[in-house]
C-alpha cells in the first residue's frame, strides 16, 4: 500500500482546519448573545483586545509546542519539559469529555436542519425544542449520526480527512453565513433597531464582568487549552508560518462571530420586534432553538430555505470543531497504543457515543428528568468543568511552558526566551517576536489567571448555582481530572515511549 506522508499539505488547508475548529457553536450562539448582554460595541472592543492579548499569544504558543515535537500532546508537552507530560494527558482528557457532550449539541443542530425541510420533517421548528430534547431515541440517533460524520472524517487522516473536508466545508460555511446576513440585513423596517440593540456601545454595561466574559469567550472561541492547537501544530512543517496562520484563524473566527450577530439581530429586529421590546433574549440554546425558529417562521416560504441553510451551517461549524477535538484523542491513541487510525477512531467514537447517551438523556425531560448529578444535567456539568475550570488551566500552562520551561532554560529574561524560540525555528517578524516573548512570559498567563479566578468567583456567587447546590461539583470534576492526569502520568507514562507522528506511517505500513 502506498503510504501517505501525514500532515497538512497546504497553508490554506491548515488555516481552514484551524478556523474550522475555532468557528463553532461559540461563535454562532454565545458570541452574539454576549455582545448584546455586555454593552454592544464596547464588548466587541474588549473582545478584539482579548484576542490580541490572550488568544493569539496562547494559540502561537500551543501551535509551537506541537510543531516542535511533531507528536501527540503528551509527547509534545514532555518535550518542552519532562515534568509536563501530565499536562498533555490532561489536554487529551478535556477534548474527550467535550466531544461526548458536543455531539449531543451537534445532533440537535442536525435535527433542526433536517426538520427544516418540509418533506422530511414538516418544516416547522417552532416549539419542537422541548419535546425533541426530551425524546430519548431521537436525541441519541441524531447524536450518533453527527458523531459518525466526524469519525468518518478523522478516519481519512489529516490530509485526506481533516484538511480536505475543511477546504470544502469552511468555504460553504462562509458563503452561507454571508448570504444569510445579507438577506437579514435587507429585511427592511426594524433591522436598524435590531442592530442598535446588538451593537449600541454602552461602556457602563460592559464593566469588569463584561471584560472577563470577553476574555473567556476569546479563549473558548480560539479552541485553546485543550491540545487542539498542539495537535494541529504538530502536523505543520516549517513552510507554514505559525504567527501568520494564527492571525488568519483569529480573523476568520472573529468575522464569523460578528456576522452571525448581524444576521440574527437584524432578523429579530425586523420580524420579532416584541422580543427586543420585552428584552426576552436568553443565553444558550433558547436563542438558537426557540427564538430563531420563530423568526424563520415569520419569514414566510423563504423561511424554510433560510432555516435549513442556517442549521446546516451550524452543523458544519459544529462538525469541524468536533473533528479537531477527536483528532487530539485519536492522535494520542494511535501513537500510544500503536494501532492504526481507522481502528483507533472507531474505538474512540464508540466509547464517546456510549458516554454521550446519558448526557443526551440528562438534558430535557427524558425519563422524567431522572438522570442528573447533584442537580446538574451532565451537559452543563461537563461544560462548566471543562470551560471554566480546565481550559484556562491548559492554556495557562501552555504559555508558562513556552515562556519559562523550555528544557531547562528557566530565565526571567525575555530575550533569552526569544533566542530559544528562534533557534527552534519559531519564525515571527523581529518586532512581533520580541512582543511575543514578553507576552507569553508575563502578560498572557497573568490575564488567563485573572479569567480563571474571576470566573470561579463569579460562579461561586451565582444565585442559580447556589440554588442548585453550588458550583463545587464542576470544580470537583475538573480537579479530579487534573489529579488523575498527574497520577497516571507519573505512575504509568513517565518513562514510556509515547510515539510521534512519524509512527503513523510505520503502523500503516505494518498493518497494510
Ligand atoms: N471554538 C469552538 C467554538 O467557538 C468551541 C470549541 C470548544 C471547539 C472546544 C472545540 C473544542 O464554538
Amino acid at each position: 500500500m502506498e503510504v501517505k506522508k501525514n500532515g497538512f499539505a497546504s497553508k490554506i488547508g491548515f488555516i481552514l482546519a484551524g478556523a474550522g475548529s475555532a468557528i463553532g457553536l461559540g461563535n454562532l450562539w454565545s458570541f452574539p448573545y454576549k455582545v448584546y448582554a455586555n454593552g454592544g460595541a464596547a464588548f466587541v472592543v474588549a473582545y478584539i483586545l482579548s484576542i490580541l492579548l490572550i488568544g493569539l499569544v496562547a494559540m502561537v504558543a500551543e501551535l509551537y509546542i506541537g510543531r516542535r515535537a511533531s507528536a501527540n500532546t503528551v509527547t509534545s508537552y514532555s518535550k518542552i519539559n519532562k515534568k509536563l507530560g501530565w499536562v498533555g494527558l490532561l489536554v487529551v482528557l478535556i477534548p474527550f469529555l467535550i466531544t461526548c457532550y458536543y455531539v449531543v449539541l451537534g445532533g440537535w443542530t442536525l435535527k433542526f436542519a433536517v426538520n427544516s425541510i418540509p418533506v422530511l420533517g414538516g418544516g416547522d421548528n417552532v416549539s419542537i425544542f422541548g419535546e425533541f430534547i426530551s425524546d430519548p431515541v431521537q436525541t441519541v440517533v441524531f447524536g450518533l449520526i453527527f458523531l459518525g460524520l466526524a469519525v468518518a472524517i478523522i478516519m481519512g487522516g489529516v490530509k485526506a480527512g481533516i484538511e480536505k473536508m475543511s477546504k470544502i466545508l469552511m468555504p460553504m460555511l462562509f458563503v452561507i453565513i454571508i448570504f444569510i446576513a445579507i438577506y437579514c440585513l435587507c429585511l427592511g423596517e426594524g433591522v436598524s433597531d435590531g442592530l442598535a440593540f446588538y451593537l449600541m456601545p454602552d461602556f457602563n454595561k460592559l464593566g469588569l464582568d463584561g471584560v472577563i466574559a470577553a476574555m473567556g469567550q476569546a479563549f473558548y472561541s480560539m479552541s485553546l487549552g485543550m491540545g487542539i492547537m498542539v495537535s494541529y501544530g504538530s502536523y505543520t512543517g516549517k513552510e507554514i508560518k505559525l504567527g501568520q496562520s494564527a492571525m488568519m484563524i483569529a480573523i476568520f473566527d472573529t468575522c464569523v462571530a460578528l456576522i452571525a450577530g448581524l444576521g440574527i439581530f437584524s432578523a429579530i429586529g425586523a420580524l420579532s420586534p416584541e422580543i427586543l421590546a420585552n428584552n426576552t433574549i436568553e443565553a444558550g440554546p433558547t436563542l438558537m432553538f426557540v427564538i430563531l425558529p420563530q423568526v424563520f417562521a415569520d419569514m414566510g416560504v423563504f423561511g424554510y430555505v433560510i432555516s435549513f441553510l442556517f442549521f446546516a451551517m451550524v452543523a458544519i461549524a459544529a462538525v469541524t470543531s468536533v473533528i479537531s477535538l477527536l483528532e487530539v484523542v485519536s492522535q494520542y491513541v494511535i501513537q500510544r497504543f500503536k494501532i492504526n487510525r481507522k481502528k483507533a477512531s472507531l474505538i474512540i467514537g464508540l466509547i464517546m457515543f456510549a458516554i454521550s447517551i446519558p448526557i443526551a438523556w440528562s438534558v430535557g425531560g427524558a425519563f422524567d428528568g431522572a438522570i442528573k448529578v447533584a442537580g446538574y444535567d451532565l451537559l452543563t456539568l461537563f461544560d462548566e468543568a471543562t470551560n471554566t475550570v480546565l481550559m484556562p488551566i491548559g492554556a495557562f500552562i501552555s504559555c508558562m511552558a513556552v515562556g519559562w520551561f523550555i528544557d531547562k532554560n528557566i530565565t526571567p529574561n525575555p530575550m533569552a526566551t526569544l533566542s530559544t524560540l528562534k533557534a527552534d525555528g519559531l519564525e515571527l517578524n523581529p518586532t512581533i517576536s520580541m512582543i511575543f516573548s514578553v507576552m507569553v512570559k508575563y502578560v498572557t498567563p497573568a490575564l488567563i489567571l485573572l479569567v480563571e479566578i474571576a470566573g470561579l468567583i463569579g460562579k461561586f456567587t451565582d444565585a442559580d448555582y447556589i440554588s442548585m447546590g453550588g458550583y463545587i461539583y464542576p470544580v470537583i470534576v475538573g480537579g479530579l481530572m487534573v489529579v488523575a492526569s498527574i497520577v497516571i502520568f507519573y505512575a504509568y507514562l513517565k518513562n514510556k515511549t509515547l510515539g510521534t507522528n512519524a509512527d503513523e506511517e510505520i503502523i500503516d505500513k505494518t498493518t497494510a
